[in-house]
């Protein structure tokens, strides 16, 4: 069902969860000050309880209520990067409740850049807003996919396709150096080059899952198997399976290759949609080019982590 942005405020000042567009992928909004509609956030996802959220504000003092924590680095990347799909990990205040943090001293804070999804934080206050997917579902990027998972009664706000496509970057500032969680648009040399000091991004670790709950589950992933493509040789190419193509041109035309041809952007705003469409046409398998071991595009990192973390093992 969709509500315009005042309702929106409204349902979420009453203690409901509604649907949000952002600039990334829609959200989940509840009351980020009441437990019980945070907790219908858990319920509906069925997400794991140990699995934090973050915080989504209308405005960098917004951050206040949440962590006494400053830092010229801090204000530098909010001065860069806010509004838009940075999310940062700071030490959280006492106060935060930790059924929104799932325990742990830290809270996600985010100003996600979008009319809407701002709009609704300014009348309702700040927002906690997972992924609008059913855990372990691909991320939603257009209102049709909230309600695939949550129903058409289910209330959202409709801004229409999310222009990024991939989940914020989460970047941890409460070690010696900043270091990215999950990687997003905002990439992490972008982020070093802004505050001239060098930026940890391991791979999935097991300190890092420690660290972020949510890179411990699997995510992402459709109902047909994902799969990085093999080198073609001749006509392999079968019809139970949608190939997508991002740099490389194969000259067949069929109606199960989709190519970018070289727009990453476009991909990435693309892939979570192709999944879910893949399965709607019962496709068995989604067969993705692979990137080059050089991290040519900024957008790389993030689809390399979305893409392998979907794959079948
Ligand atoms: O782009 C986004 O960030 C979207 C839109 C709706 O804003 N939201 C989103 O939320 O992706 P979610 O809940 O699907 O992913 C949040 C990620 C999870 O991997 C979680 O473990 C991590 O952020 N996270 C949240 N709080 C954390 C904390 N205090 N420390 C480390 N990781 C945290
Ligand atoms: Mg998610």
């Amino acid at each position: 069902m969709i509500v315009s942005t005042k309702k929106a405020a409204e349902l979420i000042a009453a203690g409901n969860v509604v649907a949000l567009p952002t600039e990334t992928v829609y959200g989940l909004a509840a009351d980020a000050s009441n437990a019980i509609a945070v907790r219908k956030t858990f319920e509906l996802k069925k997400r794991p309880a140990d699995n934090p959220l973050i915080v989504h504000i209308a405005n960098p003092d917004q951050m206040e209520e949440f962590s006494d924590f400053r830092s010229d680095e801090l204000s530098l990347l909010i001065e860069a990067f806010w509004p838009g799909p940075l999310t940062v990990i700071l030490p959280k205040k006492s106060s935060v409740m930790d059924i929104v943090t799932a325990g742990l001293d830290t809270v996600a804070l985010r100003m996600p850049n979008h009319p809407d999804a701002l709009a609704v934080i300014r009348k309702a206050g700040p927002v906690t807003a997972p992924s609008a997917n059913r855990s372990g579902r691909p991320s939603p990027t257009r209102p049709n996919h909230v309600s695939e998972d949550f129903g058409y009664e289910f209330p959202i706000v409709d801004g229409g396709v999310c222009s990024i496509g991939l989940e914020s970057t989460v970047l941890d500032l409460t070690g010696e150096n900043p270091t990215v969680l999950r990687p997003g648009k905002i990439s992490a040399e972008e982020i070093s080059k802004l505050i001239g000091k060098e930026v940890y991004h391991d791979s999935i670790s097991k300190k890092q899952a420690k660290r972020s709950p949510g890179t411990r589950y699997s995510h992402y992933r459709p109902d047909a198997d994902v799969r990085w493509m093999e080198p073609l040789q001749g006509n392999a190419f079968d019809n139970h399976s949608l190939y997508v193509f991002h740099t490389q041109q194969p000259d067949e035309s069929r109606t199960n290759i989709v190519r970018f041809n070289g727009d990453y952007g476009e991909l990435a705003r693309s892939l979570y949609d192709i999944y879910r469409t893949a399965d709607h046409k019962k496709y068995k398998t989604i067969v993705i080019e692979p990137f080059p071991e050089q991290q040519l595009h900024p957008l790389f990192p993030a689809l390399q982590n979305r893409i392998q973390r979907s794959v079948s093992q």
